[in-house]
C-alpha cells in the first residue's frame, strides 16, 4: 500500500535564513530563504526509500527519472534502495530510465507536456514502474504522462515526487509517495531550476523578485 503521508509545511513558514547555512555567492542576492535544507531532504528521502521497499517485492521495479528536476532525488533515492538491498533480508531488483518533459516556460504552465528522450516506452509493458519527479504543482503534467504510460500498459505505476506544491490551481492529483507538501511558492535548488538556473544549489529555496529578474528568459 502506498502512503500519501508527508511532511506538511505551513503557508506562514518562513524558512531559514541564508546566513545559517552554506549557499553559492552567485545566488546570494537571488533567494528569500531556505524553506528545506539539503540534510532534511536527505533524512526524508531515507524513509521513503523504505516505505518504497516494503510495497514492492523481487519481481523488480523499473525506476523512471522524470529530467531534468528529478535527478537529485532520482539519484538520492535509489542510492538508498539499493542501501537497503544490500542490508536486509529483502532486496528489489531494480531497472533505471530516464525521459524529459517539457512543460514550463518561467513560473508558469504553458499547458501542454512533450515526452522526449528515453529509451523506447514500450519497454515498460509488465513491468512495475515508479515515475520519480521533483514537484508536483497542478498536478497536470502527471496525468497526462499517466495517461502516456498507460498507453504501453506496464504492470503497475507508483508516482514518487519529492515536493507537492499545495495551490488552488492544482487538479487533486496525490502522488503515491510525496517527501514535503509546500506553500504555493516558487522554488528552487537541488536540481529543481528556474530557466535552467539554480539546479548547482544544493538546499531547496524560494526564488525572489531579484533572482526572477535576473534569470528571466
Ligand atoms: N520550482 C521549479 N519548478 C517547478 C515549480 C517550482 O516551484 N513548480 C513547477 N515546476
Ligand atoms: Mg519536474
Amino acid at each position: 500500500m502506498s502512503s500519501n503521508d508527508n511532511i506538511v509545511i505551513d503557508d506562514n513558514y518562513d524558512g531559514y535564513r541564508l546566513e545559517l547555512f552554506c549557499i553559492p555567492k552567485h545566488y546570494e542576492e537571488d533567494l528569500e530563504n531556505i524553506l528545506i535544507p539539503s540534510g532534511l531532504i536527505t533524512d526524508r528521502i531515507e524513509r521513503l526509500a523504505r516505505d518504497i521497499t516494503q510495497e514492492f517485492n523481487d519481481e523488480g521495479l523499473v525506476a523512471l527519472c522524470v529530467l531534468k528536476g528529478g535527478y537529485k532525488f532520482f539519484t538520492d533515492l535509489l542510492d538508498r534502495i539499493k542501501m537497503l538491498n544490500r542490508n536486509t533480508e529483502k532486496s528489489i531488483p531494480l531497472a533505471v530510465d530516464f525521459i524529459r518533459l517539457k512543460s514550463y516556460v518561467d513560473d508558469k504552465q504553458s499547458g501542454k507536456i512533450e515526452v522526449i528522450g528515453g529509451d523506447n516506452l514500450e519497454n515498460l509493458k509488465g513491468k512495475n514502474v515508479l515515475i520519480v519527479e521533483d514537484i508536483i504543482d497542478t498536478g497536470r503534467t502527471m496525468m497526462k504522462l499517466l495517461d502516456i504510460l498507460k498507453s504501453v500498459k506496464p504492470k503497475t505505476v507508483r508516482v514518487a515526487s519529492l515536493l507537492v506544491k499545495r495551490t488552488e490551481r492544482s487538479i487533486g492529483y496525490k502522488p503515491d509517495y510525496a517527501g514535503f507538501e509546500i506553500p504555493d511558492l516558487f522554488v528552487v535548488g537541488y536540481a529543481l531550476d528556474y530557466n535552467e538556473y539554480f539546479r548547482d544549489l544544493n538546499h531547496i529555496c524560494v526564488i525572489n523578485e531579484h533572482g526572477k529578474k535576473k534569470y528571466s528568459s
